[in-house]
């Protein structure tokens, strides 16, 4: 039945490329019924068949084989549909398909949770595992496969080479104290934490670690994955499971680093925008007024680079003017809440930024310590609507002072094997992490990361 079916995307193509549809015989295609309306004489069915954002537009007659059955076809139905292309320059859609045949492949029940009205996001992340069959979704996990292409096009065509770094891990790159430890059954059956490697294992935070001994053989290098933190905030922006990446790159500084990061950004959206114009374009309808003039901008102009005790003035400054913070009190050495980044690159940058040189307290043990003996050369990249979605650094190369650190940790016992590298042939070294399902918000409009990942999980969440 079903040799040579047409993809709805490859009929538009061609549309697009001037054949004509008309002249093609017989088209076959098949797909899930998005509307369905008939007047008795004449219906139509808008189809879908998951290959590109838009329906194509199938024509039926009263006398067609099964048209009783037909004309009730409900939203969802999966159709197997023949027919001949007819060319509809005075209409919305360009052409249409004239049915000589509908064939039912899947009926819907009546009980199904997808109607032809608009759902809210709260509904739809009740039911995750049937969003991707509505407009928003489609459009949305469209774009984050093209944009987890446009990552690793970016780099390899730079000459990176890409690492799988591990899930499983001993230890705790970020040092935060967020790690999922990971369980087996002993011998007699007891949870163990320890039965299987015979050590602590916990799920990663960061490839990061495993990344910088390959940048120290191949330059650059990057690890593209899941990562795992057991945080408790309960946010828009926080899963518990989500995708980074990770680059690494050697003989490079801080400001190297943030080339990289700018770079970065304006590659994928561009590449995003070039390959997806229809879903982009419906997120700016219908989801985030005015995404594509944003993102347009952000492409013409380059991201300003902010030192961290400016921004703290500049905080300051505000609350002195009568700006109200959750958290007012603004003082050098303070980790910034979202807050405090969502204003300093919405209100004052109104733009991507960088902030550099945080105060080495609140930074990881690995940041390369500044001259002044109180900041580290860290940079995390801030966007409008977002705040941070890249955390990156140079790292310490410097042996003693590496060494002194981690021992302040307590983390060299288990990570000797990465102090190592600064005797070695170490050099100076700098990366960074893009959290993807962030960066996934910031070019959709699609705000809250429940609905960015595909099956969300967050603190006091695991549906499906
Ligand atoms: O700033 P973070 O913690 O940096 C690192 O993990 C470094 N090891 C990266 C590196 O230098 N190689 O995390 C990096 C990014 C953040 O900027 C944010 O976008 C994302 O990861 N991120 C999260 N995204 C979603 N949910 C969470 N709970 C996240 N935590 C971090
Ligand atoms: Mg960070």
């Amino acid at each position: 039945m079903q040799t040579k079916v047409s993809t709805i995307q490859s009929l538009f193509a061609a549309y697009q490329q001037g054949e004509d549809l008309a002249a093609q015989g017989l088209v076959k295609v098949s797909g899930w019924v998005r509307t369905n309306r008939d007047n008795g004489s004449i219906g139509f069915i808008a189809l879908n068949d998951g290959t590109c954002f838009k329906n194509m537009q199938v024509v039926y007659h009263e006398d067609l084989l099964g048209h009783e059955e037909i004309s009730h076809l409900l939203t969802g139905a999966a159709i197997y549909v023949e027919g001949k292309i007819v060319l509809t320059p005075e209409m919305k859609q360009p052409f249409e398909l004239q049915a000589s045949k509908i064939e039912i492949l899947g009926q819907v029940e009546p009980d199904y949770p997808l109607q032809k009205k608009r759902h809210s996001f709260e509904y739809l992340r009740e039911i995750a595992y049937l969003r991707p069959r509505t407009n928003t979704f489609s459009a949305l996990y469209r774009v984050r496969s093209v944009l987890a292409l446009a990552i690793h096009e970016f780099f390899q065509g730079k000459g990176f080479v890409y690492v799988h770094t591990p899930i499983l891990t001993g230890n705790d790159a970020e040092g935060a104290g967020q790690v999922f430890t990971v369980c087996t059954k002993d011998d007699e059956g007891k949870l163990s934490e320890t039965a299987f490697y015979g050590q602590k294992t916990s799920l990663t935070v960061s490839g990061q670690l495993h990344v910088e001994p390959f940048a120290l053989a191949f330059r650059d290098v990057y690890t593209f994955g899941p990562t795992f933190r057991a945080e408790k905030s309960n946010t828009p922006r926080h899963a518990s499971e989500f995708w980074m990446i990770e680059p690494e790159i050697a003989f490079a500084d801080l400001e190297d680093d943030m080339d990289l990061m700018e770079e970065t950004i304006k590659y994928v959206i561009r590449f995003v925008l070039d390959r997806c114009p229809d879903e982009m374009a419906f997120f700016d309808q219908m989801i985030a007024p005015g995404l594509l003039q944003k993102l347009n901008d952000v492409l013409a102009a380059p991201f300003r680079r902010m030192e961290y005790t400016e921004a703290i003035g500049l905080l300051q400054e505000a609350v002195k003017n009568g700006h109200k913070f959750d958290y007012n009190k603004i003082e050098w050495g303070m980790d910034l809440q979202s807050e405090h980044e969502r204003f300093l690159t919405e209100q004052i940058v109104k733009g991507p930024m960088f902030l550099i040189n945080y105060p080495k307290d609140i930074k990881a043990f690995y940041m390369r310590e500044n001259d002044d003996g109180k900041t580290v050369a860290a940079c995390d990249c801030l966007v409008p609507g977002e705040g941070e979605i890249i955390g990156g650094s140079q790292r310490e190369e410097r042996y003693e002072i590496l060494k002194a650190k981690m021992e302040k940790q307590g983390n060299i016992e288990e990570l000797d094997w990465y102090l190592n590298l600064r005797k070695w042939g170490g050099c100076i070294h700098s990366g960074f992490g893009i959290g993807f399902d962030r960066l996934l918000s910031y070019i959709t409009g699609v705000a809250n990361i429940r609905d960015t990942e595909p099956y969300p999980r967050t603190s006091g969440g695991l549906r499906f």
